[in-house]
Formats: structure tokens, sequence, C-alpha cells
């Protein structure tokens, strides 16, 4: 029996309709702040991600020749495209622009629960504004989309700017490998590092830049930078709003094009693969062609919101089962239209089967029948049956449609 790619899933129904309903929480609340949706290729040339995605991300994407000789790559992640996209169509319009997608996205890593090969995402960008309220905007619009699927989460606000400070005087190369013991907490490791360059005092100050929680001593031990102003502002909008989050100067991000302010989202009920959204503030348009565009935007990881929100029980459609014989078969097909116009699910039978059968599948996948027969051809009227009390009336349509409609959702 063949099987689907390792690190792929099928969703079912049931799953489709749970994780349609949580997406449309999320893409509700981006339309409250207006973002429109876009779309871009699943594939792209994969020099748009190598140029400025991070060693880790490159590792882990699906590259390919087409028959053209081109190489391409599945998108690991969206925000490059939406990039690309920008300087190739609307480098001209009025800014900002306030764009979303909802799409998915691939990476060989190992699978777990929570890590997928194939995942989706919905993110946000914010093109064209360089302001703290464009950062705290962004910021604010994740967590009300996380809010609106009810999941349960620690957010965290950090800066790169202030451990960028501390490390200016390091080789690039020994940034990085600063930077990937602070992310991991290996201190023990960061202080055999610096120690052997003589910098063990710098180890300590790094330590406590991951550890501290307030601002002020934040830049006590970072220094003063540039833009704290803007880092000021922006978390005071936040607190104006009411965004409940902790500062965290350690988060250093996976992607490596972010310039300022990064956050990211941990959901509390999940395992080592907790982290459900990221973003911050980068540049990138310059090095695909275009001008020096400021921007913002996040991911949430859709997947993760959805194990995390775990198996609660879905609001399920009414469905009425449309019974009928041959004699009523052209009623029923009226009678169905007529249902599923006001919104409501009717499902005819497919099966040619007699009365009996009809009623017996409707019983175990329905709430009501509505049965058409001869006689109610006859007499203009439907035999409207509650399945799960048995109750059975014989009304006209529009009294039988406003009882189902009165029965609510399941
Ligand atoms: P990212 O942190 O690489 O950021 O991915 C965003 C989210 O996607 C993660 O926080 C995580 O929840 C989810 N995710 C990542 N890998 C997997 C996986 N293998 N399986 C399931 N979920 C996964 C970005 O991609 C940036 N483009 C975000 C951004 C937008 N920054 C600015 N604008």
């Amino acid at each position: 029996m063949l099987q689907k790619p390792r690190g792929t899933r099928d969703f079912l129904p049931d799953e489709m309709e749970a994780r349609r309903s949580v997406e449309w929480r999320m893409r509700e609340t981006a339309r409250r702040w207006g973002y429109r949706e876009v779309c871009t290729p699943e594939f792209e040339d994969l020099e748009l991600f190598t140029m400025r995605s991070g060693e880790g991300i490159i590792g882990e994407m699906y590259v390919f020749e087409d028959k053209g000789g081109r190489k391409l790559a599945l998108r690991p992640e969206i925000t490059a495209a939406v990039i690309r996209m920008y300087i190739n169509e609307a480098k001209v319009a009025p800014k900002p622009l306030r764009w979303c997608y909802f799409a998915d996205c691939f990476r060989y890593e190992r699978p777990q629960k929570g890590r997928y090969r194939q995942f989706w995402q919905f993110g946000v960008e914010l093109i064209g504004a360089d302001t703290a309220m464009a950062d705290a905007e962004v910021i604010m619009l994740a967590a009300g989309m996380l809010d609106a699927t009810g999941v349960t989460y620690e957010l965290k606000v950090g800066h790169l700017a202030l451990m960028k400070n501390l490390l200016a005087d390091l080789e690039p190369a020994i940034q990085r490998k600063v930077r990937a013991h602070l992310d991991k907490k290996e201190y023990d490791g960061l202080k055999e590092t610096l120690a052997a360059l003589g910098k063990s005092a710098l180890a300590d100050s790094l330590i406590s830049l991951v550890e501290c929680r307030t601002l002020n001593d934040a830049f006590a031990i970072a220094g003063d930078i540039p833009g704290r102003e803007r880092i000021e502002q922006t978390l005071g909008a936040l607190d104006a709003y009411g965004v409940k989050y902790s500062l965290n100067f350690g988060i250093a991000r996976g992607l490596d094009y972010y310039t300022g302010i990064v956050f990211e989202g941990f959901a509390d009920n999940l395992g080592a693969e907790n982290q459900i959204l990221g973003g911050g503030t980068y540049r990138l348009a310059h090095l695909f062609g275009g001008d020096d565009v400021a921007s913002c935007g996040f991911a949430i990881g859709f997947d993760r919101v959805m194990v995390s929100l775990g198996d609660a029980p879905l609001r399920q459609d009414t469905v009425v089962g449309i019974v009928c014989t041959d004699e009523g078969r052209s009623r029923a097909l009226e009678v169905s239209r007529a249902f599923r116009a006001t919104g409501i699910r009717a499902e005819m039978d497919l099966m040619e089967r007699g009365l009996g059968a009809q009623l017996a599948h409707a019983s175990k996948s329905a709430d009501f029948a509505v049965v058409i027969g001869k006689r109610e051809v006859e007499s203009g009227t439907v035999t409207l049956r509650n399945l799960k009390t048995g109750e059975q009336k014989s009304l006209d349509l529009m009294a039988a449609i406003t009882e189902v409609g009165a029965h609510g959702t399941r």
C-alpha cells in the first residue's frame, strides 16, 4: 500500500473543518486590521531563499532542477517571496502595504509532533512603514490573531541591536557561534568560546542581557543604542493597547534578515516544538533589486496552533437528509435547493435505495430527515422527522426550514 511522504499529513473532513474554522478566525482578525491577502508561487528561484535566509533554512530546503535546467526550491517560508512580489508588482503602490497570507511551506526537518516537512503559516507583512507605531501594530496584530484562536501562549519581545552592540568587536563567524550558544542557552560553551579570546567579561554581560527582563537593565548592560527611543515608543504602544508580553533580549531568530525588533510566541502546552509564532522588522527588498524599504511581519505556525488547541469539540452544521421516492424526486430537488439557499446543509440520497434504507442512512449522518413521497407531492407538504427524538410532522416547506434553522448548530 502506498503511503504519504514522510513529514506530510492527510486531513479528513472533521480535521479540515477544525482547521478552516481557526484559519477563518485569523483571517477575520487580519481583515479588521486592514491586511489583505496575497498569494505567491509554491516554488521560486533557489536564489531568492539563499540570499538571506540563514544556514539552518538553506540546509533544509527542497531544491530541484526543472526540465529547463533552472534551479528551483519549494518555499521554506513566504516573507522573501512576498518581498519579491512587492518589487515585481507593487513597488509604486502607496505605502504602507498591509498584506497577509495563508500558505504551505516546505522544510526537510526531522518530523515529530508539531514539526512537519509540509506545514502552513498564517503570516503578515507590513511593507514601507519605518516607525515605532508600525512595529507595534504588527505585534498587536500577532497577539490579536493568536487570541482569536483561543490558544494560550506567551509572547516574548526583544531587539537585535542590544546584542549586536555587545558583539560588535567580534569576527562575524565568532558572532554566529556566540549567538548559537545563546539561542540554546549553552552558557558553558559560550564562556569557553569567549575565554579562549580573552573576553570572559563579555560572556557574563551577554548572559545578563539574555536573562534581564526590563528595558533599563538591558540598556545598562548593552549600552545606549541609537534606536532606544523607538524601542521605548513601540513598547509604550503595546502597553497602551494592553498586549501581554515579556522582554527577552536573547531572541536571535532562525532567519538572517531581521534588523531590529524581534518577537516570538510560545504555546503553554506544547513540548519541544512550542514556538507558534515568529517575526520582526527586516530589510530584504534591496537584495532583490528593489528600494531599501523597511518591513515588519510575522508568521504563525498554523499546525502548531492546531496541536495546541487539541481536539476541542467543533461546532457542527445541522444536517438534513433529503429522503424521497421515485415520484418525489423532482420535488426533493426543489426542496433541497430551498434548504441550501437558506444556508442549511442538505444531502440527497444518491444510492437509489428504498425509503427505509435511506432513513437508516440519514439517521447515521443527519439531524433531520425530510421525506418526500407521493403523498407529500400531492399535498404540497414535506414530512420532517427529527432523527434524534423520532418526532415527525407534516409541514409546509417554509415551516420545515424555519424549524431546522431554529435547531442551530450541534
Ligand atoms: P519562522 O520562525 O522560521 O519564521 O517560522 C514561523 C513559524 O512557523 C514558527 O514559529 C513555527 O511555529 C512554524 N514552523 C516552522 N517550521 C515548522 C515545521 N517544520 N513544522 C511546523 N511548523 C513550523 C518565518 O518563517 C518568517 N518568514 C516569519 C516572518 C514573517 N518574519 C517576518 N515576516
